[in-house]
């Protein structure tokens, strides 16, 4: 079995992160998204990874980040893709690397917190032509939804419905038989201009063939917005395991899973785990609270940060009330020096604040 992993996309919804990052490499629980699902189709037995990667920048800092693959196990072949055109328009574009293999579609994005090896088995045991894994949700007008009878076979599918028929969405991961390439093909454009993978998957059951769904019993999410990063950071901290490998004074407090990487330095510190603090990072005079993630080369000073996210470089200084909050690669949070009361705010595009009332 091979996987195709998706990590194109225009991430628009998570601007301003995506401007400068690649959605994929987003980190949540101290490491980038993608590489969770990376690890997680290792450990499916998977080898092969065809990784759709856009043709810009975007690109090659995923080629930067993920290498040959070797570091996660798995041989990875890139597939640029030069417009984002459609899940089903990745299938087509990896025609040759899938050959006749079966393969899991992996949306780069995605993640699926106790992973899936109950729906692998699943195909492996009932081999239809196509299998999804699905997963009840609140609003499925958001999602592709999916009719499934009560034998598991796949009845319908509707992409982005206004009047939803069930309360089924489609997740990321996608289990494919050769007989998908045909269907990819036979499909046109929808009406947003992308090739829909449930058209394809739609023009498959139409045509009588095998399509059946699992339902995921984990915990999964789609990092595609702000809100979601933060709330799967959450879900991944609550499994962590406490590692101290830096440094932390003796005036300090650490209760609670934390792990200190290498290099880092916690001085006359309150650290209530689960945290992760980053390599090389300097956290001083501070409080850190649960579900933090503080990435590589980071410096806090008398600050008080929960239930965020620093990315690499970034600093806060002398502000105490950080809460839900994700900062951006070496962005700067910090009281102002000269007494004012006023907020003075260099917000770059596509950004958010929120002040106190
Ligand atoms: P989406 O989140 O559906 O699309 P997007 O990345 O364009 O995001 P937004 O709606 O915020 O602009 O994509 C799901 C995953 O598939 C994500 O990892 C990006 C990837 N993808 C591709 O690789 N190629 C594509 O043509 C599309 C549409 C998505």
């Amino acid at each position: 079995m091979k996987a195709l992993v998706l990590s194109g996309g225009a991430g628009t919804r998570l601007r301003p992160l995506s401007h400068s990052t690649p959605k994929q490499l987003v980190p949540v629980a101290g490491r980038p998204v993608l590489f969770h699902a990376l690890a997680e189709l290792r450990s499916l037995g998977v080898r092969e990874v065809g990784v759709i990667i856009s043709e810009g920048t975007h690109g090659q800092q995923i080629r930067m980040a993920v290498g040959d693959g070797s570091q996660f196990g798995l041989e990875v072949t890139y597939l640029p893709q030069d417009a984002p055109r459609g899940l089903a328009h990745c299938v087509i574009i990896a025609r040759e690397f899938l050959a006749d293999d079966d393969f899991v579609m992996y949306l780069g994005d995605n993640i699926f917190a106790g992973g899936l090896a109950e729906p692998l088995q699943a195909f492996r045991a009932d081999q239809p032509a196509a299998q999804l894994v699905v997963t009840k949700v609140g609003d499925p007008s958001a999602y592709g939804v999916v009719e499934v009878a009560s034998d598991g076979h796949v009845t319908g599918l509707q992409e982005k419905p206004k009047e939803p028929r069930s309360d089924l969405a489609v997740t990321g991961a996608y289990f494919f038989t050769p007989a998908i390439h045909e269907a990819v093909r036979a499909i046109e454009p929808s009406a947003r201009g992308e090739l829909e993978i449930t058209d394809a998957i739609q023009w498959l059951v139409t045509g009588g063939q095998d399509v059946r769904a699992r339902q995921f019993a984990g915990y999964w999410a789609d990092t595609g917005t702000l809100e979601s990063v933060l709330t799967c950071n959450r879900v991944l901290l609550d499994d962590l395991t406490g590692d101290v490998r830096g440094s932390v004074d003796e005036a300090s407090e650490l209760s609670g899973p934390v792990v200190v990487e290498e290099g880092a330095r916690v001085v006359r510190s309150r650290i209530t785990g689960p945290v992760i603090i980053g390599a090389g990072t300097v956290v001083e005079d501070s409080r850190v609270g649960r579900f933090t993630s503080i990435g590589n080369g980071c410096r806090l000073h008398d600050a008080g940060v929960e239930d965020s996210i620093l990315l690499d470089q970034a600093s806060v200084h002398g502000v105490g009330t950080l809460h839900g909050s994700i900062i951006g690669k070496a962005g700067d949070v910090r009281r102002r020096e000269d007494g004012s009361a006023t907020h003075r705010l260099l917000v770059g595009d596509d950004s958010r604040i929120d002040v106190p009332a």
